[in-house]
């Protein structure tokens, strides 16, 4: 009931803000990107397990019966039927630069089996936090409930045409993949208003919920990148789905208003966006 989905929302919330506060103090002032001695990537990776082992620690002590889903350290099943989908810092090139846009994320979902791993494709979302640590925003959802940034109402933009409308996207971390999304981004950049890649796609999907974007789409998410920011977008009145009638996931994620999502869609089938998968 809702009483349950608001409890979820506020344990999502304080987890994220927990987290993001852990890996925004722990991030070192100076990091060398360029260092070849210990890899910075060594930094991220050491505060993308300090940052999910803290959401571990504190769902074990808080939910012990249900299951955990993260980047780092895989799925681990319970029996309450809540599984919580945890993205421990989503935005990590940013992280790793000192840009702004980094994340944590933190979703309780439900699935059919609490026994296997839950995926994009046949889970049912409950609720979300993304807490953003540079400027201290939270994002947060809980089914039927609606979508807030800092605890107020947000909402997508009404629907403009493709000409008027500023999109977001990303790109995989493969030269094959950014092959085949750069001839996408060739083909809609003259058609758009603009085109952002902010690093995130956690604050992607939020920063269209709140009307900082007013479409996204990209190929190639994983299923914490997604989890808690497609709850925030749909509860903020965007439509979140793949392409040809499949649901959103790691094959294609595009959202926006109704009205404005439907011409970028068919255009992303057309160029057969996902692969044609
Ligand atoms: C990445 C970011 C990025 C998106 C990539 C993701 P990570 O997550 O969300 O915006 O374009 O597809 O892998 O690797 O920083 O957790």
């Amino acid at each position: 009931g809702p009483d349950e989905i608001r409890r979820l929302v506020e344990l999502a919330s304080d987890l994220a803000r927990e987290a993001g506060l852990l890996v925004h103090d722990g991030r070192p002032a100076r990091v060398d990107v360029h260092s070849t001695k210990s890899s910075p990537q060594d930094v991220v990776t050491a505060m993308d397990l300090a940052s999910e082992d803290l959401l571990r620690r504190r769902l074990t002590q808080r939910r012990p019966h249900d299951g955990v889903l993260g980047e780092e350290e895989g799925f681990r099943a319970g029996t309450s039927g809540v599984t919580w989908v945890v993205d421990p810092i989503d935005g990590t090139v940013n992280y790793l630069y000192g840009l702004p846009a980094y994340a944590v994320s933190v979703a309780a979902v439900t699935a059919p089996d609490p026994a296997l791993e839950p995926t994009p494709e046949n889970w049912t979302v409950l609720a979300g936090a993304v807490f953003a640590p540079w400027d201290g925003r939270l994002f947060a959802s809980g089914r039927g409930i609606g979508a807030t940034l800092d605890g107020r109402p947000i909402r997508v933009n009404p629907a403009r045409p493709l000409v008027d409308s500023l999109l977001g996207t990303g790109f995989g971390y493969l030269a094959e993949r950014r092959r085949a999304q750069a001839a996408v981004v060739a083909a809609l950049l003259p058609q758009v208003r603009d085109i952002r890649r902010i690093g995130s796609a956690a604050l992607d999907l939020c920063t269209l919920a709140s009307g900082g974007l007013d479409l996204y789409y990209e190929r190639g998410l994983a299923p914490w990148d997604l989890a808690a920011a497609a709850l925030i977008a749909q509860e903020a009145g965007a439509l979140v789905t793949g392409l040809r009638g499949a649901p959103a996931g790691r094959a294609m994620t595009v959202a926006g208003p109704p009205g404005s999502f439907e011409s970028l869609r068919s255009l992303l089938e057309d160029l057969d966006a996902d692969g044609g998968a």
